[in-house]
């Protein structure tokens, strides 16, 4: 089966040249940013490991690589506000320049959640890098990405790594999911945060 089939209710936000442009430039960033330094890139599966793979072979350090799987929306698009750690990291981030990278900012819990779960940890800095951002939606004001790819709309979003009940991650483009019950994120989850932090900027 294909990945795409014309039936799918798809309309192209952001290009796969795009993309591939704006990764590289962010990856100019960390590496200017991180001069000299080894960094650890912890990806947030499974949404995160196409942008993660493809930011990894930009940046021009020593650069090492973890994963943490969490779970939020599942098969549907609403976020319960509740963030369970599926799959922790393999190893210590203790003293290491650790970047967080998401897929998507969107309430900013699971970010929120992730990073204080880490800070716990003692890493030298924490930083996060999401591939998308969507600012209107957030909840927890305080988190924001130190380096995004683009900012969108409140638009539900697939492809390179983002999924709707896991179809569509392996797009090379970022679509819309144009299906009229679907045009909108899911509405904001009621759950208020234990704890906000604010995000470092670099
Ligand atoms: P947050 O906790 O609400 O910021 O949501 C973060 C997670 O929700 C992301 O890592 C995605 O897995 C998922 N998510 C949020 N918006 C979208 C979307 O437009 N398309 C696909 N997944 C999304
Ligand atoms: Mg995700």
């Amino acid at each position: 089966m294909p990945a795409k089939k014309s039936s799918d209710p798809l309309k192209i936000l952001i290009r796969r040249t795009e993309i591939q442009k704006r990764v590289q430039a962010v990856a100019r960033q960390i590496t200017k940013d991180f001069q000299g330094q080894r960094v650890h890139l912890v990806g947030v599966l499974k949404g995160a490991c196409i942008f993660l793979s493809d930011l990894a072979r930009e940046i021009d350090l020593e650069t090492s690589l973890d994963f943490i799987a969490v779970s939020s929306y599942g098969a549907k698009k609403e976020s319960s506000g509740q963030v369970r750690v599926n799959k922790d990291l393999d190893s210590s981030i203790a003293g290491l320049n650790v970047i967080l990278v998401e897929d998507i900012l969107d309430t900013g819990l699971t970010v929120n959640y992730l990073r204080r779960i880490l800070l716990q940890r003692r890493p030298k800095i924490l930083k996060v890098a999401a591939l998308l951002d969507k600012p209107s939606r957030r909840i927890i004001k305080a988190i924001q990405a130190d380096y995004v790819g683009f900012a969108i709309p409140d638009e539900f979003v697939v492809g390179y790594g983002l999924d709707y009940a896991e179809k569509y991650r392996n797009l090379k483009d970022v679509c819309i999911l144009t299906d009229p019950a679907l045009t909108k994120s899911a509405p904001k989850p009621s759950a208020t945060p234990r704890r906000k932090k604010s995000a470092k900027r670099p």
